[in-house]
């Protein structure tokens, strides 16, 4: 495999380096997550439009000498693309690649968290919004609540270490659910971070109301569990602020996208399922890498589409600013 002429980082106007990419290898999921997707009749991509294994390897190698070294993979839900365990095995052998990770729904990982392992996946996050099924139905609108409870358990028993769950915060939705999560997580070793519901649903409902913000997370587990002692950010750009419990059992995470936007230590570049560049959940335009790799391009012209897409990021989302227009395509179609 030839070497690219520029190796130099992905540096964009506002200084910020990009050194990690998150790769959605499916539009498609098994349950309808209404921040996220349509209930019924959903649209997905046609086979020969998503990118194949060697099409996502050729990507991550050329991206890899620009100086990206942090991959995960989402979706849609990545478990539901076939045969992921054999993508995951040709990324993780890849020079470069320190860290890759991948974010699902956990409902297949009773069948695939130890093969997943053996691939050589080093880190998990589980979406584990409730433990209650009403409220998994309400939000999922499908069942599954405890075949993800056995996936965090096949995740456990699979030898994976610091797996971290990710609980989306709805407004009027997920409050009494803060505490058992919490609770939760602290007797098993989980880490749990909370996120900000974003403007991202397919079904364009999401209103600044629907909100549950940070602060008042933090607020709810004080009153529960004592101060939150902030841990610093292992990595600038990590977007979730850490705590640790007074009485030291655990850390917990908030991740506030909306109320307090980490833009400015951004790091991030997507490739979509169907092989578009995107340098943010909230751009509203894309790089078309897959017309290049499957015409004649050579790897220098995809190193220059990825430059050149990392150039014209904006400086933030300006979510709540008049100026703010909502991307096309929902989280499902770009990857979480
Ligand atoms: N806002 C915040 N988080 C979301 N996720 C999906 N849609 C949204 C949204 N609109 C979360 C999922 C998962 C991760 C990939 O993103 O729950 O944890
Ligand atoms: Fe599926 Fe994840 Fe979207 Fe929920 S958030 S519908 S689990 S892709």
């Amino acid at each position: 495999m030839a070497e690219i002429t520029n190796k130099s980082p992905l540096l964009d106007t506002l200084g910020r380096t990009h050194t990690s990419l998150r790769i959605s290898v499916t539009d498609r999921c098994n349950i309808r997550c209404f921040y996220c997707m349509p209930n019924e009749n959903v649209r997905f991509r046609p086979r020969h439009e998503i990118l194949t294994f060697e099409e996502i390897e050729r990507f991550v190698r050329v991206v890899s000498q620009m100086g990206v070294h942090r991959l995960r993979l989402t979706g849609g839900e990545p478990l539901v693309r076939a045969d992921l365990p054999r993508l995951v095995e040709k990324l993780a052998r890849l020079p470069g690649i320190d860290d890759l990770a991948l974010t699902t729904n956990g409902i297949l990982l009773p069948e695939l968290a130890a093969e997943l392992r053996s691939a050589g996946l080093q880190r998990l996050n589980i979406s584990l919004d409730t433990l209650r099924e009403d409220v998994f139905q309400k939000i999922s609108r499908r069942a599954g609540l405890d075949q993800v409870l056995a996936g965090i358990a096949a995740a456990q028993d699979a030898g994976f270490q610091r797996i971290r769950l990710n609980a989306v915060a709805i407004h009027g939705l997920t409050e009494d659910e803060i505490i058992p999560l919490a609770r939760f997580a602290r007797e098993r070793g989980l880490e749990l971070r909370f996120i900000e519901y974003m403007p991202l649903d397919a079904e364009k409902h999401w209103q600044s109301t629907d909100v549950l913000d940070g602060e008042a997370i933090r607020r709810t587990l004080e009153a529960e569990f004592g101060p939150l002692v902030p841990v610093g950010r292992s990595h600038p750009s990590q977007p979730a602020s850490d705590f640790e419990y007074a009485d030291g059992a655990g850390r917990v995470g908030l991740i506030s996208p909306v109320s307090q936007p980490f833009c400015s230590a951004c790091d991030r570049l997507r490739l979509t399922a169907e092989g578009q560049v995107r340098n943010c959940l909230f751009s509203t335009a894309e790089w078309d890498a897959r017309a290049l790799l499957r015409g004649y391009a050579t790897d220098d012209d995809l190193a220059n589409l990825v430059r050149d897409c990392i150039q014209k990021k904006a400086p933030a989302h300006g979510i709540g600013t008049t100026n703010f227009v909502r991307p096309e395509r929902a989280m499902y179609q770009i990857g979480g």
